[in-house]
């Protein structure tokens, strides 16, 4: 996700853009651009975040009344000034800003280099604005309408800003997949374009949300809409009504709460581009390069910690499910000072949201001077786990801001789903049928889990009615016990209250002597292999006057005569449960942590990145 914003009309455009980029930092923070018109098109570009960006700027000539900026979070090449945006046409003459991702990028930069074109970035971005500049050349259309015939070639999702030092008192916009709004400033002639309405509204709050597939063009201070089919289109103009502070959350009170509900589009992100069910392809090429090797690996090894540790506890059942090889999962902090037996044909992956955290760092530093294979799973472009790493896949998730957890732990669950059906192709272990199947199940992820949201009013309820317990005990078995684990650090991490998950049978090992009427026990007892002895369990808290909170698959009747409270999901694959299962206990907590008036998005004593040992 990236954050992208653009005035043009009678005053300066600097400043707009400077601070409107600050605005949307949370969209994404590792490098920074602008473009300002004055005659000429002058283009900055710095690596790191908007403020040095500034720095940069001090002694430059930053006047003009047209311009445009852009907050990177990178997807294609990592963060540096090259691949900062924004970028350029082969002639220099177009100038692009974008925030999402052309998937097939790669063949329209093939058929580009052999018309002679070369690419100074990694990215996906310089290949639009080169295409654009391509169709004008090769068909004389006008800029607007190159840009539309361009558009229709491209599949992904994009928000675009485009200047021409040909056209400079031109903005043409383009939105598709990604957010833009048109803010309609008080001025004649006067509008700013932006990823959301947070740079707009100090000066207007009249504003237009595009619709995907319509293009913006303002020329000679008039503003123009049309869709993809060149037909003119009236807005609807909006009257903004929210306070700053909170649209830079979008509209949630908490990033938390944001992020959890940016699910289902951060699932399809993570998948989009990568699967084809009507082939059971997989497209992910940095894993393709060592196909000869995970041909031959004998045991996997997933390290993290945290939440990315539960995440590698969900992809042990998802590889030795799909691909039938032995997985061990580790702590990262105990892999590292354990001098732990690697063998070269062993393959480790690393698992992390941030890339940056050290334990895990230094377990994968381990692992390659004894010569393992290490992936990364990271879900921030460019950082260090990342570049350690042999390959990987990048979790497309968007910047998480909130320190808790949530999108990226689904994301992750997503990436190593991915990575198990290729190695599962590579090894032989799945008919392609079975693959197919499962690509479609994980295709209809994301409106389930927009259908589990919907559950937030009941959570709120149970939050309200268990807000003050002083314990809580998770139980799920098999895929879920990982997902009971993670609803119990969810909890405890910003309600403060102290939450333990255990596999459901274990709990007759001992916590079962924790149980009371005071004791709230919550149960993932969705449809799974393991369900008659999940009842089992459930009864066996009952008969101890525990509470139970179960979470069911939708249409349960046996449970809801034994539970207290039934919290019921979408039915999915076994394999793909913990991507809807873990959506209320994200909500559970969240609401039992507002309740209990923590705060939420930076709880005591906690770090978004564990960058110390
Ligand atoms: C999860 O909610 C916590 N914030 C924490 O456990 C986190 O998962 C852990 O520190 C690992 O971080 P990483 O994924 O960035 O490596």
């Amino acid at each position: 996700m990236c954050g992208i914003v653009a005035y043009i009309g009678p005053g300066e455009a600097y400043p707009v853009l400077i601070k409107g980029l600050k605005r949307l930092e949370y969209r994404g923070y590792d490098s920074a651009g602008i473009a300002l018109m004055n005659g000429t098109m002058n283009i900055y570009k710095q690596q790191g975040k908007v403020a040095d960006l500034e720095n940069y700027l001090t002694d430059k000539p930053v006047n003009g009344n047209i311009g445009m900026g852009h907050t990177r979070w990178a997807t294609h090449g990592v963060p540096n000034n090259v691949n900062a945006h924004p970028h350029l046409s082969q002639s220099g003459d177009l100038a692009v800003i974008h925030n999402g991702i052309i998937e097939n990028y790669a063949t329209l930069k093939e058929g580009m280099v052999l018309r002679g074109h070369t690419f100074e970035s990694d990215t996906d971005t310089e290949v639009l604005i080169h295409l654009i500049e391509d169709v004008m050349q090769h068909t004389n259309l006008s800029l607007q309408d190159a840009v539309r015939a361009a558009l229709k070639q491209v599949v992904g999702a994009y928000a675009i800003v485009i200047m021409s030092k040909n056209h400079p008192e031109h903005l043409i916009a383009a939105r598709k997949g990604s957010p833009l709004v048109v803010g309609i400033g008080n001025s004649k002639g006067e509008y700013y374009l932006a990823s959301d309405a947070t740079p707009i509204i100090e000066y207007t709050r009249q504003v237009i949300y595009l619709n995907d597939g319509e293009i913006a063009v303002i020329e000679n201070s008039e503003l123009t809409v049309k869709n993809i089919e060149n037909q003119i289109q009236v807005p609807y103009i909006h009257e903004l009504e929210m306070n700053l502070e909170q649209l830079e959350k979008g509209g949630y009170p908490h990033f938390m709460l944001k992020e959890i509900y940016e699910q289902p589009k951060s699932i399809l992100d993570s998948f989009r581009g990568r699967i084809d069910p009507a082939t059971g392809e997989i497209h992910m090429r940095s894993i393709y390069e060592y196909e000869e090797k995970l041909r031959n690996i004998k045991r996997l090894m997933l390290i993290g910690c945290g939440t990315s540790w539960h995440a590698g506890l969900v992809g042990e059942y998802l590889f030795e499910e799909y691909a039938r090889i032995p997985v061990e999962v580790e702590y990262a902090s105990e892999f590292r000072y354990r001098d732990p037996v690697i063998y070269g044909d062993d393959l480790i992956i690393a698992i992390s949201q941030s890339g940056e955290t050290a334990d895990t760092l230094a377990a994968m530093e381990l692992a390659k001077q004894k010569g393992a294979t290490v992936f990364g799973v990271c879900n921030v472009v460019g950082s260090s786990i990342p570049r350690l790493s042999h390959a990987g896949a990048y979790t497309h998730a968007g910047p998480e801001i909130g320190v808790a957890s949530t999108k990226a732990f689904t994301a992750q669950v997503t990436v190593l789903a991915l990575m198990a059906i290729a190695v599962a192709k590579i090894k032989g272990t799945m008919r392609n049928d079975r693959i197919r199947q499962l690509m479609l199940e994980l295709e209809s992820i994301p409106a389930k889990v927009e259908k589990a949201l919907l559950l937030n009013d009941q959570i709120l309820e149970i939050s309200e009615r268990f807000k003050d317990a002083r314990n809580f005990l998770y139980l799920g078995r098999g895929y879920n016990f990982p997902v009971a684990l993670e609803g119990a650090l969810k909890l405890k991490e910003i309600s403060y209250i102290h939450a333990e998950g255990y596999p459901a049978a274990e709990m007759k090992h001992g916590p079962i002597a924790l149980i009371d009427e005071e004791m709230p026990v919550v149960v993932i007892a969705t449809n799974s292999a393991h369900y008659e002895k999940v009842i089992s369990n459930i009864q066996e808290v009952k008969a101890r006057k525990g509470q139970i909170i179960a979470v069911v698959t939708e249409g349960d009747t046996k449970v809801k005569e034994i539970a207290d409270y039934v919290i019921e999901v979408p039915e999915t694959e076994e394999s793909l449960s913990p991507l809807i299962n873990t959506i209320p206990l994200q909500l559970l907590s969240y609401h039992i942590a507002v309740m209990r008036g923590c705060n939420v998005d930076q709880p005591r004593n906690l770090a978004k990145s564990v960058t110390v040992e």
